[in-house]
C-alpha cells in the first residue's frame, strides 16, 4: 500500500490532521493500535480555545460542537473560601472558550472520516517506522495476523506520549525536558447537573479540586490526590464528601451527587521533546509534549500542532515549498513552551505541594492573592486560558 502521509495514532491529533489533509486533496492513512471503541472510552478534558474551534470548523467537523458545546465567558477560582471570577470575555477583548468533551469531538472526527471513506486501520499491531532519515520512509504493521507495509512521503507521529514514533528516534538526536508533579488528579464523571454554570478551580488547604462539566446534565469533577492513592481506595461517597470539604457553602448546597460513570487517576506531568522533526518524521500532540491539565491546554496544543503541520504539508504538495516543513519544529515549539509555562504556573499556583518548605508555601499563597486581586494578574490568567494568538511573539 502507498500513501502520501502515514499518520500513526487516531487520537485528536491524527484525526484532525487527516481531515485537514483530506480537505486539501492530500492522501493519508491512519494506523491505530486500539479499537475505535477503546479510543472513545478514554475520558479526557474538554475546553476548546477559539483557535481550536475555528480549526474544527475549517476541518468541517464543527456542526455538533456548535450545537451542543457550551460557550463560557469566564470561570471562577475559589481560594480562602471566596470565589474570584476570571472574566475571560471582559479581560481579553471579547474572547471565550467552548466546553465540549474530547470524547464527543473524537466521535465527530471518526464519523466524518468514516463517512468520507477515508482509510483508518484500527488494531494495527507492532507498528514500526522505517527510513524516515531518507527520502523513502515506510511503516510496517500487523493486522489480523498478516504483515503489511505502507510506503509514504512523510510520517506524522500522532501516537501520544507512549507511542512508537518518538521512541524510534535515536537518543542522541532528541532532548527531553520533564517534570513529574508529586500528586495526581482523581476524576469522576456523573450524570448530574454541574454545581455551577462556569468551571470552578479550587485552591483549598485540603488540596486542589476542579468542578467542570460536559453538558448541562453531565458533570466532571477532579480532586488532587497523593500519587500513592489507587482508584479502588475511593468510593463514590468518599469522593463526594471530599469534594464538599474543598468547596464553599454555596457549592456544598448546590452540589448534586450521583453514581460515577467513570473514575480514574491521572498523574500530572510537564514534558517537551525537542526537536519535533527528524527528516521525514514529524511529531504532533502528546507524542511531542504533555502539559498538566490545569490550564486545559492539551487538546488545544494538539490542534495547533496539526494546523501548522498540515499547512506545511500543503505548502510542500501544492506550492512545492518546504519552508513550512523546515520551520515546523521551531514554530510549534515556541507555542508549546508558552502553553507549558502557563500550565506549570497555574498548577503551581492552585495546588498544595506536599512537604513544601514553609516559606515557599507562603510565597505561593501571596502570589495567588496578588494575581486574584490585581486586574493585570487576572488578565494574565485570562489571555493564556483563552489562548495566545498563533503568531504571538513572532513579530
Ligand atoms: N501504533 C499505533 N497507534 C498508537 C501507538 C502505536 N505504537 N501508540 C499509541 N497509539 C495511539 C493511541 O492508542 C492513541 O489512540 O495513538 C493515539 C494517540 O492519541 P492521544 O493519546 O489522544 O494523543 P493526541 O491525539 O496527540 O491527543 C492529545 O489527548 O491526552 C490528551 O490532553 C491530551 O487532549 C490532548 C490530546
Ligand atoms: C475537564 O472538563 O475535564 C477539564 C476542564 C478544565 C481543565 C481540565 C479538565 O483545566
Amino acid at each position: 500500500m502507498r500513501t502520501q502521509v502515514a499518520i500513526i495514532g487516531a487520537g485528536p491529533s491524527g484525526l484532525i490532521l487527516g481531515q485537514l489533509l483530506h480537505k486539501a486533496g492530500i492522501d493519508a492513512v491512519i494506523l491505530e493500535r486500539r479499537t475505535g471503541e477503546y479510543v472513545l472510552s478514554r475520558i479526557r478534558a474538554g475546553v476548546l480555545e477559539q483557535v481550536a474551534v475555528d480549526l474544527l470548523d475549517e476541518a468541517g467537523v464543527g456542526e455538533r460542537m456548535h450545537r451542543e458545546g457550551l460557550v463560557h465567558e469566564g470561570f471562577e477560582i475559589l481560594a480562602w473560601g471566596k470565589r474570584h471570577r476570571i472574566d475571560l470575555h471582559g479581560l481579553t477583548g471579547g474572547k471565550c472558550v467552548t466546553v465540549y468533551g474530547q470524547t464527543e469531538l473524537t466521535r465527530d472526527l471518526m464519523e466524518a472520516r468514516a463517512a468520507q471513506g477515508l482509510p483508518t486501520v484500527y488494531e494495527a499491531e507492532d507498528v514500526a517506522i522505517h527510513d524516515f532519515g531518507g527520502t523513502k520512509p515506510y511503516v510496517t504493521y500487523r493486522k489480523d495476523g498478516r504483515e503489511h507495509r505502507l510506503d509514504c512521503d512523510f510520517i506524522a507521529g500522532c501516537d501520544g506520549f507512549h507511542g512508537v514514533c518518538r521512541a524510534s528516534v535515536p537518543k542522541n538526536a532528541i532532548r527531553e525536558y520533564e517534570k513529574v508533579y508529586p500528586f495526581g488528579w482523581l476524576g469522576l464523571l456523573s450524570d448530574t447537573p454541574p454545581v455551577n454554570d462556569e468551571l470552578i478551580y479550587i485552591n483549598s488547604p485540603r488540596g486542589f479540586a476542579l468542578c467542570s462539566m460536559r453538558s448541562r446534565t453531565r458533570s466532571r469533577y477532579y480532586l488532587q490526590v497523593p500519587l500513592t492513592d489507587k482508584v479502588e481506595d475511593w468510593s463514590d461517597d468518599m469522593f463526594w464528601e471530599e469534594l464538599k470539604r474543598r468547596l464553599d457553602d454555596e457549592g456544598r448546597e448546590r452540589l448534586v451527587t450521583g453514581p460515577s460513570l467513570e473514575k480514574s487517576i491521572a498523574p500530572l506531568r510537564s514534558f517537551v521533546s525537542e526537536p519535533l522533526r527528524f527528516g521525514r518524521l514529524f511529531l504532533a500532540g502528546d507524542a511531542g509534549h504533555i502539559v498538566p491539565p490545569t490550564g486545559a491546554k492539551g487538546l488545544n496544543l494538539a490542534a495547533t500542532d496539526v494546523k501548522l503541520l498540515s499547512t506545511a504539508l500543503i505548502e510542500h504538495y501544492v506550492e512545492g515549498s518546504d519552508a513550512g516543513l523546515d520551520h515546523y519544529s521551531e514554530r510549534t515549539l515556541r507555542r508549546i513552551w508558552r502553553a507549558e509555562r502557563f500550565s506549570w504556573w497555574f498548577t503551581m499556583l492552585t495546588h498544595k505541594f506536599p512537604n513544601e518548605n514553609p516559606i515557599e508555601e507562603k510565597l505561593r499563597e501571596s502570589e495567588l492573592e496578588y494575581v486574584l486581586h490585581s486586574e493585570a494578574g487576572r488578565r494574565t490568567i485570562a489571555e493564556n486560558y483563552v489562548g495566545l494568538p498563533l503568531d504571538f511573539g513572532e513579530s
